[in-house]
């Protein structure tokens, strides 16, 4: 692989153009398991069970808006349409090329207004406006991002976790992955992968961003929300569900616009 990525979107683009079909030729040359970028992680079956401990208990069957972050092919966005009958989804990712997978894959639900689909930009503030600009600031009921905020640096992530206490109504929830240091799967991985990402210091790669519950936990509460972790999925991330409570710090809006 000589090509190189100058932000982390081309990154992902690159993944999805020349990584992807790489491992979908070594691992599955007839592409009957591997159709999506994405579909290399995990099994369907494993995607279900997490879907169903951790989405289903907290959200109500009537939920009508939700914002996903980095949805690449969309594995959990086409279950939240699927059960969420009232749901409109705006999904949004750094990728313009897995957004295109995206488009493609979901084409029904695009095509009937369900689904949205957004391109981010290096723009602090863009995450909180894109619900703002349809007029949902304060209305949202489910903020998600699965497996893809483990390659997100806190001093990024947290601009997403001032979006969505902006966006998210009064008991709304934002269900998330985030890569944990501290367990003991995490904790391997942090070591495996010393010598597969140092020589590239400063570079952009797939590499994983470290985080902790207890960091999560007061950076959120500082935020105005209510953590719960998930210890039935705790191993190499922490998952989490937070619910936004009434009142937000002023703490959560950012630096002034
Ligand atoms: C490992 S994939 C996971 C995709 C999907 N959630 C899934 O479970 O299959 C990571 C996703 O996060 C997106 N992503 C990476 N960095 C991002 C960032 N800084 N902001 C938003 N999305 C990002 C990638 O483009 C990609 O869609």
């Amino acid at each position: 692989m000589t090509e190189r990525a100058d932000s982390y979107g081309d990154y992902w683009d690159l993944y999805v153009r020349s990584i992807f079909p790489q491992i979908r030729a070594e691992r599955d040359p007839a592409a009957e398991r591997l159709l999506w970028p994405g579909d290399e992680w995990g099994t369907p079956d494993i995607w279900s069970k997490i879907f169903e401990m951790v989405f289903v208990p907290e959200l109500d069957p009537g939920l009508a808006r939700a914002v996903e972050i980095g949805p690449g092919a969309g594995k959990y966005t086409a279950m939240v349409l699927e059960r969420y009958p009232l749901a409109t989804v705006l999904a949004a990712d750094v990728s313009a090329a897995y957004l295109a997978v995206l488009a493609d894959r979901l084409a029904p639900a695009v095509a009937a207004g369900r689904l949205a689909l957004i391109r981010l930009e290096p723009d602090w503030d863009q995450f909180r406006r894109i619900a703002a600009e349809r007029g949902w600031e304060g209305t949202v009921d489910l903020v998600f991002s699965i497996d893809a905020m483990v390659h997100v640096d806190l001093q990024f992530l947290v601009a997403y976790w001032m979006g969505a206490a902006a966006m998210l109504r009064p008991g709304g929830k934002m269900i998330m992955s985030v890569a944990d240091a501290t367990s003991p799967h995490g904790f391997d991985k942090l070591i495996a992968d010393v010598p597969t990402y140092f020589a590239a210091q400063g570079k952009i790669t797939s590499k994983f961003e470290w985080l902790c519950p207890p960091m999560v936990a007061h950076v959120l509460d500082r935020l105005g929300f209510d953590v719960r972790f998930v210890p039935k999925l705790a191993g190499r991330d922490c998952w989490f569900v937070a619910t936004r409570r009434a009142v937000t710090p002023a703490s959560a809006t950012g630096p002034a616009r």
